[in-house]
């Protein structure tokens, strides 16, 4: 057996710790009449023209990450890493509009570039588009590919700047930890550690959840600071990004750490119509919901259900998934969105979030996965 072929179960075992033996039979969390009132909820969304303006808007190199990364989730599932075990042999499947994303990448890069995107003020952004390099390497079959991303994690593992604990910095020019970089760094690692059958990569990208964890996590409410060290810092609990982006890309390297940990923190603070506010924990009078966040955080809430069996937040989720349908309107826009360059502000009017865009997509892949899983389990139980 090839170690790739251990790969995947390694990075469970390694990651998944003891999430995974604490994975609860589905009628001990959800009564049956309770998961076919979910079960009926049917998209009234156009998910095509949320793609089409995702594809349209998204820019900058974060922006152009989380994009790939939703097109692989909802158009090519079985490519994604969220389908196990992770396939690279795939024929039948060619993931185009990925490709696209990734050949724009390439042809924009100078050859002096490490990174992905040449002068981004981060190191972690950039990394968020190594997942589409290497999807583009083994399903295009093109050597650039797998130089560029080569490049980009000798970069980030060999001359980013880390804190003294050795947590990469998110920033290029100072040594400063964001909870953005959770979703945009080490689920690249993975997923090259995984193709390239390095164990030591999978460990590397979770020793630096772990370092992130230590550094922003708030225990005592259970919710994700945005920025310590380095010139400034932002120590408060904004949902976009700063507690989405954590837990989602933690969902995506499988870590050890309860997901009940850091997404009932977050769902602790639902809104009545389902939505998650800007600034989490606080009077809702003082911030503005966040439609954005809320479809992230339900993402990824979909996905940890769907992996561990736990449905402790589904109902919450699905409520958020209500909440989001109704922030979309005809031609497939999202709004009630948070400004992405501020984020304490939300996005002025008529303009719409590429990274929200792209969230939607996120979570209507995980939601059907979900609601399929579920499905298949109904029909297997004896309970219904
Ligand atoms: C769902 O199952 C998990 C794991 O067994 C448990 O910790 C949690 O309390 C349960 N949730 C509910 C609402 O019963
Ligand atoms: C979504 O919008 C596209 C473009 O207008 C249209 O072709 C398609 O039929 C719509 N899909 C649904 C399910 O309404
Ligand atoms: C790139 O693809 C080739 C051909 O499938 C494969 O041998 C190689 O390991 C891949 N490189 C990386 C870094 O994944």
């Amino acid at each position: 057996m090839t170690l790739r072929a251990c790969a995947y179960p390694a990075l469970i075992l390694i990651l998944l710790g003891v999430l995974a033996l604490a994975a609860p039979s589905l009628d001990t969390n959800l009564s049956s009449r309770r998961l076919q009132w979910l079960l009926k909820r049917d998209t009234t969304m156009n998910i095509t023209l949320v793609r089409d303006n995702a594809v349209l808007i998204a820019m900058r190199s974060w922006e152009l990450g989380t994009l790939a990364e939703a097109l692989t989730e909802l158009e090519y599932p079985s490519l994604s890493v969220l389908a196990s075990p992770i396939v690279t042999n795939v024929v039948d499947v060619y993931p185009s509009d990925v490709v696209s994303i990734a050949v724009a990448v390439l042809s924009a890069k100078p050859s002096w570039s490490l990174a992905l995107i040449s002068s981004d003020t981060s190191v972690g952004d950039p990394c968020s588009i190594g997942p589409a390099m290497l999807l583009a390497n083994w399903t295009f079959n093109d050597a650039s590919f797998s130089s560029a991303a080569y490049g980009q994690l000798t970069y980030l593992l060999s001359y980013a700047p880390r804190s003294s604990s050795g947590a990469i910095s998110h920033r290029t020019d100072q040594v400063q930890l964001w909870s953005d970089f959770v979703y945009m760094a080490p689920p690249f690692i993975a997923y090259y550690g995984a193709l390239a059958d390095s164990l030591d990569l999978l460990q590397q990208a979770y020793n630096q959840v772990v370092l992130y964890r230590q550094e922003l996590f708030d225990e005592d409410v259970g919710l994700w600071r945005h920025v310590t060290l380095g010139g400034w810092q932002d120590t408060n609990h904004w949902a976009t990004v700063r507690n989405g982006w954590a837990a989602a890309g933690m969902l995506r390297v499988l870590m050890t750490i309860r997901g009940s940990t850091q997404a009932s923190g977050v769902w602790a603070y639902q809104q009545p119509s389902g939505a998650i506010l800007n600034y989490i924990d606080v009077d809702p009078a003082s911030t503005f919901t966040d439609a954005s966040s809320t479809a992230l955080l339900a993402a990824t809430t979909f996905r940890f259900a769907t992996l561990t069996g736990d449905q402790t937040h589904a109902e919450a989720a699905a409520r958020a998934y209500a909440f989001v349908q109704s922030s979309v309107d005809a031609n497939g826009w999202l709004w009630g969105t948070t400004d992405v360059l501020t984020w304490s502000v939300p996005s002025a009017t008529g303009v719409a979030s590429p990274e929200g865009q792209s969230f939607v997509l996120l979570m209507q892949a995980a939601y059907d996965a979900w609601r399929t899983a579920l499905q298949l389990e109904i029909a297997n139980s004896i309970v219904f």
